[in-house]
């Protein structure tokens, strides 16, 4: 898909050419001189006349008229050079791919050494190529017969630049892997509860096994049952499709130590069981496995970049229904880690299928947990959908995660979790936990009934019930499942690899 030239981009042939402009104020030097001279110092004249801009995510396309190869020039302003950053300059190239996406192009250039500046390494400017190309092209097809019909996609893409062609196209496949476990995320909380059953999520996951070589167990009923994971089963109770545990090992040290447990709420559809939803809070609820796409997402990514880090994911997979079978309120059940539990809403049921994943990622030697999961309507309430909850019993722990988002340029916050809250956690009279101690900060309640199940081991839990999925398109995708956190996960296990 990406090739590499160590060559001028002046004689390319490409539909299009992606040439970035910094405000400095504009000035074409070196090639960019050239490709002005090409126009008979046109383009200086445009920017003259403020037609073409560098401001920051502006857009300009110049039809070539004859004068190049090149059909049109696609002009990404950058704003102030001092100013832009990685995540700025892969805004920018989004913005880019979708105008190219909708002219229906199948094919661009990127003048690469046009987004190098002082604060921005070239590297980092084709990884920001690749994963902005990845994201943004990225499209959820549905089952309209319509759409069934062949699209014109981008197929090739050009890199013209005078840097290491070996280096450039490393930090190509970097961008572009974590685009596509991005995208695999995405299209796995997209696909609607009828066809994205626990069993599929399995299916999902020893395919991503074969593909890279990664140890798979998918746990049946009757072992949940042998395990005793009370917790986990009471969910699926009510339920006509079987629990699936998933497990998946990533292994590159010799010896199965210093491991990274990632752990996902895989709730495949939530209907609240007896504790059900109203019917406009229902709608929805297929993304209620965000957390199970993000950790498949990160193990895609882990397997295509296989950093130097021990890695366990574990997924509990089940939908929350109602049937004579089900759950309900006040029911006791007794947690795989031995610990009781007093119902006293279903609909509280991500923590308890959470509570026996922490409990087997721990059995299966997990020294680390990071557990992500669309938890609590709370947390978007207290940060709305652009920010995911952050939790942890540990802060060396939690600085990492923090700074793997940074890289991913996926934003988090952290809150408080206290020892009055974890007293409202163990507040049942007759069990050692409640499921549901009130609405008052009822984000801080999900995490900390999960982290009664961590206990000692270094924890971080994720909330991304307000950032899983958006109602709004961007420049990096369209409205939808946004595929949140598994980059993150991936960068974390890389970082933790490079230790
Ligand atoms: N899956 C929901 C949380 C959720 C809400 C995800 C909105 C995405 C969007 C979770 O299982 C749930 O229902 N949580 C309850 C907890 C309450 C009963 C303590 C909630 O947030 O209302
Ligand atoms: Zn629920
Ligand atoms: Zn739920």
């Amino acid at each position: 898909m990406f090739t590499v030239k160590n060559e001028l981009f002046l004689q390319q042939t490409e539909e299009s050419l992606i040439v970035g402009l910094y405000d400095k104020p504009i000035k074409f030097e070196g090639a960019l001189k050239e490709l002005d001279d090409a126009f008979d110092s046109q383009l200086t004249e445009l920017i003259k006349e403020g037609d073409l801009s560098a401001r920051s995510k502006a857009i300009s396309i110049l039809p070539t008229y004859g004068k190049l190869p090149v059909k049109r020039l696609i002009f990404i302003g950058l704003g102030k050079e001092k100013q832009a950053d990685f995540h700025g300059v892969k805004e920018a190239f989004g913005h880019a791919f979708t105008q190219i996406k909708k002219l229906k192009l199948t094919s661009t250039a990127v003048a690469l050494d046009s987004f190098q500046s002082d604060a921005m390494e070239i590297m980092d400017s084709a990884q920001a190529f690749s994963e902005a190309f990845g994201l943004a092209t990225y499209e959820f097809k549905g089952y309209k017969k319509a759409s069934n019909e062949p699209e014109k996609q981008i197929e090739k893409l050009t890199v013209y630049t005078e840097a290491d062609t070996d280096e450039i196209k490393a930090a190509l496949a970097v961008g572009y892997a974590l685009s596509k476990g991005t995208n695999s995320a995405r299209t796995l909380v997209n696909t609607p509860g009828n066809l994205m059953t626990a069993s599929d999520l399995a299916h999902h996951a020893e395919q991503l096994a074969e593909t890279y070589g990664f140890e798979v167990e998918i746990l049946e009923k009757a072992e949940i049952e042998k395990l005793g994971m009370g917790a986990f089963l009471a969910v699926n109770q009510g339920s006509a499709e079987p629990p699936k545990m998933i497990t998946l090992k990533y292994q590159p040290k010799e010896e199965w130590t210093d491991v990274l447990g990632l752990v996902g709420k895989g709730v495949t559809f939530d209907t609240g069981g007896y504790s059900i939803k109203p019917k406009d809070g229902i709608v929805g609820m297929k993304t209620d496995m965000g957390g199970a796409a993000a950790v498949l997402g990160a193990m895609e990514i882990i397997g295509e970049l296989k950093p130097d880090q021990n890695v366990v994911a574990v997924i509990p997979a089940t939908d929350n229904m109602i049937s004579g079978h089900a759950f309900k309120p006040d029911d006791v059940i007794t947690s795989m880690s031995g610990k009781t539990i007093e119902v006293l809403n279903t609909d509280a049921e991500g923590r308890l299928v959470l509570a026996d994943a922490i409990t087997y990622a721990k059995h299966h030697g997990a020294n680390y947990l990071v557990d992500v999961a669309t938890l609590t309507g709370g947390v978007v309430i207290a940060l709305g959908t652009d920010k995911t909850g952050v939790f942890a019993n540990n802060d060396e722990l939690y600085e990492e995660v923090l700074a793997a988002s940074e890289e991913a340029g996926e934003f988090m916050w952290r809150l408080p979790l206290t020892e009055k809250d974890k007293e409202r956690i163990r507040s049942s009279k007759i069990a050692d936990l409640n499921n549901s101690p009130g609405r008052e900060g009822h984000a801080i309640m999900g995490a900390g009934f999960i982290g009664e199940f961590a206990e000692g081991t270094p924890w971080v839990h994720l909330d991304i019930a307000g950032t899983a999925d958006t109602n709004k398109s961007g420049p990096l995708g369209p409205d939808g499942a946004t595929g949140v956190m598994a980059r993150t996960l991936a960068l974390l296990a890389v970082a933790k690899g490079e230790k």
